[in-house]
């Protein structure tokens, strides 16, 4: 069943889409923290996208993707009318959410539209939300207002000093741990660096900290392994025992290395998918 691109928004030409799917037995479902597997077109690859906004009503979910490679690219080439070819979910737990008070959710570069969802779940709770998010600078930044419609506090900094603080978001997490001894919760989504950052600083602190995973993902519904991640010493599958885990338990540079196993055949199949398009 082909599944209707409803919107198409560049947040950034060239590198960041969001799309509204129609998808109603999706949306139906979704809750924060769940992911989709998409199949763009017939001979195309399975690939993992979160849910970053859910319109039960209109039976519709919100992607936010970043150009990677072919996949991606197939997806940000397609245009409102068009239509995916499976849109598979929602997929994995969901984020634990209960009534807990202060909780900081830190996002990073496409990770923020990500972190949004979870972040409006919190809020739906009841919880005091923080909003602690960063881009290399102002015009890479994205959901400042998506998060400021309902965040009592959203905090900014890029690299440049474009806007916010000048600086990483743990400056700004480290800076608010240390002040505010009310932090239950630390979320955060984003780079594999930034998230293993966040966990490093939240440790001191002692404050748990949640952090979601992105391995290579195939089926999604933990037959194939290839989401394998360590956590406390264990293998887990990141698509059905995540993809959230606590982050002072995961083994970063295992899920590092083992996202980069497949480097030469994606930069291969890449690079013959532009020229294909340069040659019409
Ligand atoms: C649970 C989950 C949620 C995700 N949510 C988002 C999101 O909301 N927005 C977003 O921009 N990206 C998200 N990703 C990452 C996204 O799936 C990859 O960027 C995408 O698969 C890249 O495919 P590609 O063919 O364009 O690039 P490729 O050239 O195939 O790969 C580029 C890089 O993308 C990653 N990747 C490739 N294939 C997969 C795969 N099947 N599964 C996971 N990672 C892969 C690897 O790091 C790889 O080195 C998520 C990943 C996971 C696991
Ligand atoms: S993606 Fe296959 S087991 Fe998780």
């Amino acid at each position: 069943m082909p599944y209707l691109i409803k919107q198409k928004t560049i947040l950034i030409e060239g590198q960041t889409c969001k799309m509204v799917i129609e998808a109603p037995h999706v949306a139906s479902k979704a809750k924060p923290g769940n992911f989709v597997i998409l199949r763009v077109s017939e001979n195309g690859e399975r690939f993992p996208l979160t849910i970053a906004d859910v319109d039960q009503e209109n039976g519709t979910i919100v992607l936010v993707f970043l150009i990677m490679g072919k996949s991606s690219a197939l997806l940000y080439s397609l245009n409102e009318g068009d239509s995916i070819m499976d849109v598979c979910g929602p997929l994995g737990k969901p984020t634990h959410i209960e009534k807990c008070g202060t909780v900081v959710c830190v996002g990073g570069g496409t990770g923020i539209a990500a972190m949004h969802h979870i972040a409006k779940g919190h809020h739906a709770a009841g919880n005091h939300v923080v909003a602690i998010i960063g881009a290399r600078s102002k015009d890479l930044l994205l959901f400042y207002d998506e998060l400021s419609a309902f965040c009592p506090e959203v905090l900014v900094c890029t690299n440049d000093g474009s806007m916010g603080v000048q600086g990483l978001v743990t400056d700004i997490l480290k800076a608010r741990l240390e002040q505010d001894k009310n932090v239950a919760e630390v979320v955060a989504i984003g780079p594999v660096p930034m998230m293993q950052a966040v966990a490093d600083c939240t440790r001191p602190f002692d404050v748990k900290t949640t952090v979601s995973l992105n391995p290579i993902m195939v089926d999604g519904i933990g037959m194939c392994g290839a989401c394998r991640v360590e956590v406390d010493g264990k293998t887990k599958f990141a698509c059905v025992d995540g993809p959230e885990f606590d982050g002072h338990l995961v083994d970063f540079n295992q899920l590092r290395q083992r996202l980069g196993a497949f480097k030469e055949q994606e930069t291969l199949s890449f690079e013959e998918y532009k020229c294909r398009c340069n040659n019409g």
